[in-house]
């Protein structure tokens, strides 16, 4: 299969302690958009960097260094931030980790940013619209949880599932996988999150090279019975992850991905993006007759940061240009003694304006800590 070809520069630059920073396209000038708020549709809330489980393309075995739980923003310290960027358009929020559902007062969040309405509908004269709230999750605690979940107004979710094949999802997940339940639990916990009514269910695989990519097509052929969408995400090479000396390997095109999934199951159909819920970064197609579709994410192969249409907050509160190298801009300034929305969006500003030209060949901080 295929690599992607800017791999050998990864390596190089680890190597030689070159500075990290590929020159990669230059935006074009028609496309000062995403360094503009209202380029803003998605803040990324990510609600704590603690995760159940230690998945190797995330953390290393032993974990990274959590922030104290009294260090977090508290569940009012989030929805207050996404209800400034709610007043300035921002229309989807994605609740992330770590592991999202390891939070207690989950709910609580999800209640607060649910309940928003955004202006961007209502300055086109069609009134208020309610927000879209997402969440991105293991999936192992949705057994539990689901029902909750739906209950509190969680309108979409995203499963993270790399394999189906039970000794492997050991060894990817690593942490607490076989003492949580293992793959099985992962899958009683897809059941009981389209019982609770989570309809299109996005599944995540991120795709290593000689670890799962011999599994792409039985993946995709997932989307065939239910209504998922299954996407393949190019592994991206952040923080301290266990894969990072392997990135050459680990980083799969989605093109040869792809490719292998047509010549299994006969040419994808393309979706109208239009029509698939969300803003996100993926390309959408559909196996012949499926009920699903499938989706690939190329941050690696095809950055698509001139196009980038979000902003990320973390636990701790510093908002988050960009998920490789962008700049960040502490919000809690703008928090404290009390939430001051004016403050908060002057923030948002102040850190869109520090979005780079295009990603770098490896990212400053683990995925775990910015929620992907
Ligand atoms: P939904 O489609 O609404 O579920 O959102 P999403 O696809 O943006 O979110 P999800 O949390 O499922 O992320 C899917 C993958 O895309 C993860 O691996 C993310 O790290 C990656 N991703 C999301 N946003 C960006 C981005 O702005 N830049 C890059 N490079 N990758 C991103
Ligand atoms: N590269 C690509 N995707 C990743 N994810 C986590 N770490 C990486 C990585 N290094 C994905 C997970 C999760 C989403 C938020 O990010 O699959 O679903
Ligand atoms: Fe935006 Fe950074 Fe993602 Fe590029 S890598 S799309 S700039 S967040």
């Amino acid at each position: 299969m295929a690599r992607v070809q800017r791999q050998g520069s990864i390596i190089l630059c680890v190597t030689v302690v070159l500075p990290l920073f590929e020159p990669g396209p230059v935006r074009p000038a028609f496309a000062q958009g995403p360094r503009s708020l209202s380029s803003v549709r998605l803040l990324r809330l990510s609600v704590t960097d603690r995760c159940n489980l230690r998945c190797v393309y995330c953390m290393p075995e032993d974990g990274v260094d959590f922030h104290k739980q009294t260090d977090l923003l508290s569940a009012r310290d989030i929805v207050a931030v996404a209800r400034a960027a709610a007043t300035i358009g921002v229309d989807h929020f994605k609740l992330t980790g770590g592991e999202p559902t390891v939070r207690a007062d989950l709910c609580e969040i999800i209640e607060g940013v649910a309940g928003l309405t955004t202006g961007r509908v209502a300055e086109q004269g069609a009134g208020q619209a309610p927000v879209d709230v997402s969440l991105t999750t293991n999936g192992m605690l949705l057994d539990r949880l689901a029902r909750d979940l739906r209950s509190a107004g969680l309108q979409r979710l995203t499963v993270s599932l790399d394999t189906l094949r039970a000794d492997r999802f050991e060894r990817i997940a690593r942490g607490g996988a076989r003492s949580l339940g293992g793959l099985a639990r992962l899958l009683r916990g897809l059941d009981a999150a389209e019982a609770a009514g989570f309809e299109r269910i996005k599944i995540n695989m991120v795709v290593m090279g000689g670890v799962n990519d011999d599994e792409v097509v039985d993946f995709a052929r997932l989307s065939l019975g239910r209504p998922w969408t299954v996407r393949f995400i190019e592994y991206m090479p952040l923080g301290e992850s266990t894969m990072i000396g392997h990135s050459a390997e680990a980083t799969v095109d989605n093109a040869a991905v792809k490719a292998r999934i047509e010549a299994a199951c006969g040419a994808l159909e393309p979706v109208d993006r239009q029509s698939e819920p969300g803003v996100g970064p993926a390309g959408v197609w559909r196996l012949p007759g499926a009920r699903g579709r499938v989706g690939f994410i190329s941050a690696m192969s095809r950055p698509f940061c001139e196009t980038c249409n979000r902003l990320r907050l973390t636990a701790s509160g510093e908002l988050r240009s960009c998920l490789f190298d962008g700049g960040e801009v502490n919000v809690l300034p703008a928090l404290r003694p009390a939430p001051d929305a004016e403050r908060i969006i002057d923030a948002m500003r102040r850190c869109v304006a520090l979005k780079p030209e295009t990603h770098s060949a490896r990212g400053n901080r683990a995925m775990s800590q910015l929620g992907g």
